[in-house]
């Protein structure tokens, strides 16, 4: 295996709730039971992976990583997952994530676009800060532009609290974007809390 020190281990999750990008519409019987949520497994990314993940990267974007970023966060081993969805048996998005002395850093997470609002972001992240946390992490940064809002509504109802700002961080249409700083500390996995 390229890339991911982690041994291969996916981690099945199904959705917990209803969603409709991917069932096709509510059930026409509100008195039923719910139909089961869509099944999807974290796993880790291989270079095979990289032209499906480009094209997730491409859609969600204005200023993707290229290509060699991504192959390069493989070859140098940052811990790179994707999320694949039985239903469709294709790459409905990815993380990556360095983790060294003690800190992990995000460095992308991505849903794409028919995915989304599923809860899949959340349970990624549950899914990143768990190895964070099995590497000896004790805290988990990551950068967002301040014009991000799913992503900022994500990051603070994850419990990441802003620590600080990146000046001129990311490329914008009009010059250069801010990155506001998120951390959050990650309490030992045998303390039982949650994400
Ligand atoms: C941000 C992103 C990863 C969220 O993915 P997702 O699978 O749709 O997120 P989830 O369904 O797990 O939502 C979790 C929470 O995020 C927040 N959220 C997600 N999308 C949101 C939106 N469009 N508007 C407001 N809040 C949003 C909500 O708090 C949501 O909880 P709720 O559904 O209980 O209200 C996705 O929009 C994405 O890939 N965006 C492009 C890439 C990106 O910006 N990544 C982050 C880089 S820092």
């Amino acid at each position: 295996m390229i890339g991911c020190r982690r041994p291969a281990a996916p981690t099945a999750a199904r959705a917990s709730r209803f969603c409709p990008h991917l069932t096709g519409g509510p059930p026409a019987n509100v008195n039923a039971l719910p139909e089961p949520g869509p099944i999807g497994l974290f796993r880790p990314m291989r270079e095979a992976d990289l032209p499906a993940v480009m094209a997730v990267e491409e859609r969600c974007y204005e200023f993707p990583w290229s290509f060699g970023v991504h192959r390069d966060c493989l070859r140098v081993g940052y811990s790179c997952w994707v999320l694949q969805l039985e239903q469709q048996q294709r790459v409905a998005g990815y993380g990556v994530m360095s983790v060294a002395a003690g800190e992990a850093h995000l460095l992308n997470l991505c849903v794409d676009l028919d995915a989304r609002r599923c809860g899949w972001a959340r349970r990624f992240l549950t899914h990143l800060t768990d190895i964070a946390r099995e590497r000896h992490a004790g805290v988990m940064l990551l950068e967002v532009r301040p014009s991000n809002q799913a992503a900022l509504q994500l990051y603070e109802t994850a419990g990441f609290s802003e620590v600080g700002l990146r000046r001129g961080y990311y490329p914008a249409h009009n010059g250069r974007e801010d990155a506001i700083l998120l951390a959050r500390d990650l309490l030992p996995l045998t303390s039982g809390a949650g994400l």
